[in-house]
């Protein structure tokens, strides 16, 4: 018999089927031996008789352990206290190999289930998200190509820094010290925008973070874009558009998951509904000092606390608007027409207090504007020579962003922290297994 998938199996509802899998879970007495059998697609429980199987396949049955894989063929048929409404009544057992005695069982710590990680990817609630998150990547791509956006890559090994000294991961190369992993793809995809115009990437993205809160990866998978001809305006439409794309992907794709993950998808509806409020940095200040009393000196940075107090003020994301200049990184324009110093730089608070998930702004035209402040940042200036010629030779108007995949897929599955957004966390704690 050809093998189909538990989830095609109950599709069909009932007959003969054949099924390969893991044991999920495992229960007996001497005559019966109950099997919730999994594989990519679902689980379905699987009872095998000792009077309706052969001598070797009970003597078999009766040594699966937990994470054993086996082939089994079968008859279905509806059962409604079977854990998804369905039970095979086993006919004929294969088993591929004996699993050995599971280390994960019920109620493990955090560590050790980290420590185990490769081996919690199997949990429903980690492939429920992984479903999730391979819709993400799917949606994102389908987006930008679908706008005519032309797909692009920087390298990993760069040699000049744009977000800020900081996080800098700094690795040997061959006895060169200013080598860094890629912080962002930004200074490399602006050169790019001459020959293509509109272009996007999906790729990891370093940061030596030192926070170790929940929602800082050291290694995290960085959407961005970059397009010429564009303006400010243009920029956060397309922030917009962006992520009301990507979450609708998901609540047509993965309800299952979402009902895994018990998501209440009532929350995500308003960000395919409504258009995303957009406030300046001034604004902000001014409802957080409102509703909740937060006196914010004008200068200093939105902090974790206070993206949050305002995310609750929202149920879509917020972009936020026109920040001080030195709050953010050197290359954001400075509009003419607003006196205070303020950059054309936009961040997307996500609500339910998921903070920043996409950084974008519109970019510096003025060579000498950007020269200043790489010198004020203390940067030799003379480094970024293949940067500035993007302002020498034929400079338009444009602007980009960056979208933090993890980020975005905390907030679509509410998780509680970050590291379940990506198979293998890196944290600064964790770089293992
Ligand atoms: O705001 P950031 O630093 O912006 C840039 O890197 C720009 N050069 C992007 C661009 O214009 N092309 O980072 C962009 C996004 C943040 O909004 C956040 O969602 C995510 O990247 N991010 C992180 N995600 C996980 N862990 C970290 N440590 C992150 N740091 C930033
Ligand atoms: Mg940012």
């Amino acid at each position: 018999m050809k093998f189909m998938s538990i989830s095609e199996a109950v599709r069909k509802g009932k007959g003969k089927v054949a099924l390969r899998g893991w044991v999920y879970r495992e229960r007996g007495s001497n005559k019966l031996k109950f099997i919730v059998l999994r594989d990519s697609s679902n689980i379905i429980q699987c009872v095998i008789e000792k009077d309706k199987v052969s001598g070797k396949e009970w003597e078999d049955a009766e040594k699966l352990l937990i994470e054993s894989s086996i082939e089994i063929e079968g008859d279905m048929k509806e059962d409604k206290r079977a854990p998804t409404g369905y039970e095979v009544s086993v006919s004929k057992l294969n088993v591929v190999h004996f699993a050995e005695k599971y280390p994960i069982t019920k109620d493990q710590s955090i560590e050790f289930l980290a420590d185990n990680r490769h081996l919690w990817l199997r949990s429903r609630r980690m492939t429920a998200i992984l479903k999730i998150r391979s819709t993400v990547f799917g949606a994102i791509h389908e987006y930008f190509r679908k706008e005519g956006f032309y797909e692009y890559h920087s390298p990993m090994f760069q040699s000049v820094q744009c977000e800020g000294g900081s996080t800098l991961f700094n690795i040997p190369y061959f006895g060169n010290k200013d080598v860094f992993l890629a912080q962002t793809w930004q200074l490399y995809a602006e050169p790019a925008i001459f020959s293509l115009e509109k272009i996007y990437t999906i790729s990891p993205s370093f940061r030596a973070e030192k926070s170790k809160t929940s929602r800082h990866l050291t290694e995290y998978w960085h959407a961005e874009m970059e397009v010429a001809w564009a303006d400010f305006n243009d920029i956060i439409d397309y922030g917009e558009s962006l992520i009301k794309h990507v979450v609708k992907k998901v609540l047509e794709d993965n309800k299952e998951e979402l009902k895994i993950l018990e998501r209440d998808v009532k929350k995500l509806e308003p960000v395919l509904k409504k258009k995303f409020p957009r406030i300046s940095y001034d604004e902000a200040l001014e409802l957080l000092n409102k509703n909740f009393k937060m006196k914010i000196k004008w200068g200093k940075d939105l902090r974790t606390i206070e993206e949050d107090k305002l995310s609750e003020l929202f149920d879509t994301p917020v972009a936020v608007t026109h920040y001080p200049k030195q709050v953010k990184a050197f290359y954001m324009k400075k509009p003419k027409d607003i006196k205070k110093e303020v950059v054309n730089g936009v961040d997307f608070i996500a609500p339910e207090g998921y903070g920043e998930i996409i950084g974008g702004s519109e970019r510096e035209s003025d060579i000498e504007e950007i020269k200043k402040r790489l010198e004020e940042e203390g940067e030799k200036v003379s480094e970024y020579g293949f940067y500035l010629d993007t302002r020498r030779y034929g400079s338009v108007p444009h602007g980009g962003f960056g979208m933090g995949v993890e980020r975005l897929i905390s907030w679509i599955c509410k998780l509680d922290s970050i590291k379940d957004a990506i198979p293998f966390p890196r944290t600064v704690l964790r770089y293992k297994p």
